[in-house]
């Protein structure tokens, strides 16, 4: 069965049961400002499981889109994955444990075919709050699970909601798919890591609500959330040992073995890299296409980051030094518009933008790879990265700290985490004590609002005229700002270094270039002087 067939069999399964289909909800959270994505299923249904009127009714049944990062690291093994699918099927105040549990099983024996031997079910085994769920125990019996594929577990993994916080919540019963290995040992069972028990699918029965001082409040009405990691079971379905093995991914892995050059399952290093990519471009894109563009905070800063991390793993690992992200959209929207339409509409400005922000990193990547070798070369006899030099990466460069970790482990050094935390905190103090910048007027010599960037086709461009300049003052440093009505330099933001390089006037004038900024979408050269002459024109070259 592909992935596609999935599903579409599980939505028509709750169809067929009553179930109204609903749209994946945006990877950004519209209405809940404490998570920066939409991390499971039933979160853009939290209002209605608290008791709102849902619009579709109360039986309702979808395939939504998550993200999750605080795994990022894992990503690349047999089954992390940054962006993910997650089927559900709700009951909002209608069906509760025996029908839940019942179309379940009904679900994974009758429609996948699964043997009744291959499953093993958790459930919760009760504490001083809440007694032992022997209802959802006495189910899965009537439906044939004997005594051993039943297991009973405590908050920690048969509880869903909000730890510590409020919200609703419930007691959980967990589906697993045995893969069939012998069990690694005598305590091995569905908690166990060793990879004979893979989660499948997760029914929660949401009655309470968790209020802030511990108590559990019962909901208006008893629910059901349900979540099936589409991805694990597109792999137990098609007996792989790896998400990335099933055809969710393998079009996009051909597609980045053909851009790469290089071939899948032949060294470890390369296939994680692909991996990553694989992944990450899922992230990246849906982000895109709901609207969230990478910048430097919250939910962009985590897709800048994400995509860098993508771009750093193709340039090492992959040999890929020119943008290649953007090039693997098509192959996703090819894999998955069907599904997702948003992709297919929004294609070429997630190309765009993926394709832009590419450039800059490439460009800081560089820079940035050879100022860690040569960090790297002057500590050579500790092989620890000083907090200082981890931090000017950072700064500087928009290297992630995550990055700089990632890359100098791979050269068996370690950083100074400390040290740079000291060095985040004096820049933060420093900032707060800047003083005011005095920035004076423009001066305008020709109207130019939008500024054309050409710098993806070259890094020389001559008869340029300048448009504007201005004088800027800050504690005791006076800049100038100039502005050209296209420019090859390439500008950076938040206070990392853009291009650097020069301006040559037709008479002769030479004036350095001594960093590029962006500021309300105007690119700022920031120049160590004004010249003498403002109406002649400029050739302007950019170091490389
Ligand atoms: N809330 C549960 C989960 O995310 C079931 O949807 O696993």
């Amino acid at each position: 069965m592909t992935a596609q067939e999935l599903r579409t069999m599980y939505v028509n399964f709750f169809k067929e049961r009553r179930h109204q289909e609903i749209a994946s909800a945006s990877l950004l959270p519209e209405n809940d400002p404490t998570v920066l994505f939409t991390t499971a299923g039933m979160h853009p249904l939290v209002p209605y499981l608290l008791g709102e009127k849902h619009p579709a009714g109360k039986r309702l049944t979808d395939v939504q889109k998550c993200v999750r990062t605080e795994d990022i690291d894992e990503v690349g093994d047999d089954t992390h994955c940054t962006f993910f699918e997650m089927l559900g099927n709700w009951s909002l105040g209608d069906y509760f444990k025996q029908e839940s549990i019942s179309m379940s099983f009904e679900f994974l024996t009758k429609y996948l075919n699964i043997p009744v031997e291959r499953l093993a079910v958790t459930v919760f085994e009760g504490d001083e709050l809440v007694p032992a769920d022997e209802e959802a125990i006495e189910i899965w019996k009537s439906l044939g699970l004997s005594e051993e594929q039943i297991y009973r577990y405590g908050r920690e993994d048969n509880w869903w909601g909000p730890a510590g916080q409020t919200g609703p919540c419930g007691p959980d019963t967990e589906i697993f798919y045995d893969m069939g290995k012998p069990k690694c040992g005598p305590n091995c069972g569905p908690s166990c890591h060793c990879g004979k028990y893979v989660e499948i699918w997760n029914n929660v029965f949401m009655q309470y609500n968790r209020k802030a001082n511990g108590e559990l409040e019962l909901l208006p009405n008893k629910n059901v959330d349900t979540g099936m990691g589409f991805e694990r079971l597109c792999m137990a379905l098609q007996g792989k040992k790896s998400n990335y093995d099933t055809d969710v991914f393998t079009g996009m892995i051909a597609k980045i073995e053909e851009l790469s050059g290089h071939k899948y399952g032949v060294t470890e290093q390369e296939d994680i890299a692909m991996r990553v990519i694989a992944d990450h471009i899922r992230a990246i894109s849906f982000s895109i296409a709901d609207g969230q563009l990478p910048s430097n905070v919250k939910a962009g800063y985590v897709i800048r980051r994400i995509l860098r991390r993508a771009v750093r793993y193709g340039y090492t690992f992959l040999g890929f030094n020119e943008p290649f992200l953007c090039r693997l959209v098509s192959q996703l929207v090819d894999d998955m518009g069907e599904f997702y339409p948003e992709i297919v509409k929004q294609q070429t400005l997630i190309e765009r933008v993926i394709k832009e922000e590419e450039m800059a990193f490439l460009r800081t990547l560089d820079r940035g790879i050879r100022l860690m070798d040569n960090i790297m070369a002057k500590s050579a006899e500790t092989k620890i990265i000083s907090g200082e030099d981890a931090f000017v990466l950072y700064d500087t460069f928009g290297f992630p700290i995550d990055l700089s970790e990632l890359i100098a482990s791979e050269k068996g050094y370690t950083i100074d985490l400390e040290g740079f935390q000291v060095e985040l905190q004096k820049q933060k103090d420093r900032a707060r004590n800047a003083t005011a910048i005095e920035s004076g007027d423009w001066g305008e010599f020709a109207h130019c609002d939008n500024i054309e960037f050409l710098g993806y086709d070259c890094t020389e461009l001559e008869g340029v005229q300048l448009t504007r300049h201005r004088t800027v003052k800050a504690k005791n440093k006076t800049m100038y700002q100039l502005v050209f009505e296209r420019t090859p330099f390439y500008a950076e933001m938040g206070g990392q270094v853009g291009d650097t390089g020069y301006i040559l006037s037709e008479s002769g004038e030479k004036i350095n270039i001594i960093n590029t900024i962006k500021e309300n979408n105007l690119t700022i050269h920031v120049a160590e002087r004004i010249p003498a002459d403002c109406t002649e024109s400029f050739s302007l070259h950019v170091d490389t």
